[in-house]
């Protein structure tokens, strides 16, 4: 069982898959990275795109109907990729879903080059209900490239971090490799995803990046990866291994 916790593999609700066919061949990559679920997560209440747990949910169904019309050996349940926003906490109770709708964590993405002051206060609001929050992909966040530190602050009040495969295998540049390498040699990764767009432009690569994991660090990382995610399906929790600190903040 291979779990990928973040992806956009529903057609035509962003910027992934933009048509059913798409949505089939990027499936078709899953499955040959060894995916069995994949919990889709299309954004939402960024700029560009909202998408209702209602249509997202549609969605799913939709394109798990052709999955098994095809005989395509893969589970889709519902997320989203959910922006950072003022109103995310009156959101949270009535139009936001949790990651395989199992009531427990939502994933949460940062504007990109800077951290809302707030956000240690949400993030503790949305714990006070109940949830966990995930942040997705910190080495595309410049302001958390810069300061690794806030990023142990969120874990170590209970956050957690989803870097993305094709970041850990290079193929978004040296430096954001070499980042999330001290992330995880700090304990500061709990997820690897894919981030799937596009069967071709960006594909799953979770398989290169789990042997990356095995050969640089160990086989107990890659279990401890896959374990978390089943978690995540299922909406149970788990003990993350204890986030260690940095003694002072460094550029890239
Ligand atoms: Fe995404």
């Amino acid at each position: 069982m291979l779990v990928d916790i973040h992806n956009h593999i529903l057609p035509g609700l962003d910027d992934g898959a933009q048509s059913m066919e798409e949505a089939i061949l990027l499936a078709t990559n899953g499955v040959a990275n060894g995916v069995t679920h994949i919990i889709a997560t299309p954004h939402h209440l960024n700029r560009k795109y909202t998408n209702s747990s209602t249509e997202v949910k549609e969605a799913v169904a939709n394109l798990y109907r052709e999955l098994s019309r095809k005989n395509i050996p893969l589970k889709i349940l519902p997320g989203q990729e959910i922006h950072l926003t003022a109103n995310i906490l009156e959101e949270l109770d009535n139009n936001l879903l949790t990651l395989a709708n199992s009531g427990k964590y939502i994933l949460i993405e940062l504007p990109n080059n800077h951290i809302p002051t707030n956000t240690l206060e949400v993030f503790f609001q949305i714990q006070l209900k109940g949830y966990i929050p995930i942040i997705v992909h910190p080495e595309r966040n410049a302001a958390l490239r810069r300061n690794k530190q806030l990023l142990y602050e969120f874990v170590n009040k209970g956050a957690l971090i989803q870097i993305t495969a094709s970041s850990l295998i290079g193929v978004n540049g040296r430096s954001i490799k070499k980042y999330t390498k001290v992330l995880i040699k700090h304990n500061l990764v709990h997820f690897i995803a894919s981030d799937a767009h596009h069967y071709v432009k960006r594909p799953f690569l979770l398989k290169k990046a789990y042997q990356y994991v095995k050969k640089r660090f160990s086989e107990s990382h890659v279990t401890y990866y896959c374990e978390n995610a089943k978690h995540v399906l299922f909406g149970t929790e788990f003990l993350p291994l204890p986030p260690v600190g940095f003694k002072k903040t460094r550029h890239l």
